[in-house]
């Protein structure tokens, strides 16, 4: 009787230690599929690399980049190729991010950054009545949508130093469209009859 009973509490001793050993194992199996679906999502939300998506394929250029500049008037800029396909009525949308901080009337204020009326051609940093960063102000290239095209999508990547703090606008697309409408609500006079 007493060797049944030493034998039964070793059955039992076993069973637990398996069952207890199964249950780790479960667990080490659930932590490992966590882990696995959290570095699936992040994928998929774009914390990994197939974030890069996103961004155009064309190398980025910087102002330093940027080198001997076209100055041409907003109607020449309007009949590159690069703009055939833009959606202006969209553009006007998307300035919508930027309306709280720029105005781009004729004469219209200064906000919390210049106001943007006649900005193509035009010397960066040069609108006499805003107080730029010395970034924007000693700046040694013209607004054309190239150099804009740029300072959209990496404002301090393209120029660092610069005080605009916005994220970018990483999809090409908006950007064009966003300059497409800038072009067709800055364009003063004197730029559009300007030789140079
Ligand atoms: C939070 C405010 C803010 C937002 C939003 C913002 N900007 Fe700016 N922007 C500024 C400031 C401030 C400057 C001047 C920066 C400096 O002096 O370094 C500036 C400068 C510029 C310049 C240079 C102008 C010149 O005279 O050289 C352009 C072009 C410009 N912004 C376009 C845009 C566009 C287009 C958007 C929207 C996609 C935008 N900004 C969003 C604040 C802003």
């Amino acid at each position: 009787m007493a060797d049944n009973a030493g034998l039964r509490t070793a059955v039992i001793l076993l069973d637990v230690e398996f069952d207890l050993s199964r249950r780790h194992c479960l667990r080490i199996r659930i932590v490992k599929i966590r882990l696995l679906t959290l570095a699936t999502a992040a994928l998929l939300l774009g914390c990994g690399p197939a974030s890069n998506k996103a961004t155009p394929e064309k190398p980025f250029i910087s102002a330093a980049d940027l080198g001997e500049q076209a100055r041409l008037s907003n109607a020449q800029n309007l009949a590159l190729p690069e703009f055939a396909e833009a959606n202006i009525e969209r553009g006007g949308q998307l300035f919508g991010q930027c309306r709280g901080c720029h105005g781009v009337d004729d004469g219209g204020m200064n906000l919390l950054g210049p106001n943007l009326y006649g900005v193509f051609r035009h010397k960066a940093g040069g609108n006499d009545k805003f107080g730029y960063t010395q970034a924007l102000s000693t700046a040694r290239f013209y607004w054309t949508p190239q150099a804009l095209d740029g300072w959209l999508l990496n404002p301090s990547r393209f120029l660092p130093g610069n005080a605009m703090s916005f994220m970018g606008i990483l999809n090409p697309d908006d950007r064009r469209d966003l300059i497409a409408w800038l072009l067709t609500v800055t364009a003063s006079p004197e730029a559009e009859s300007a030789n140079n």
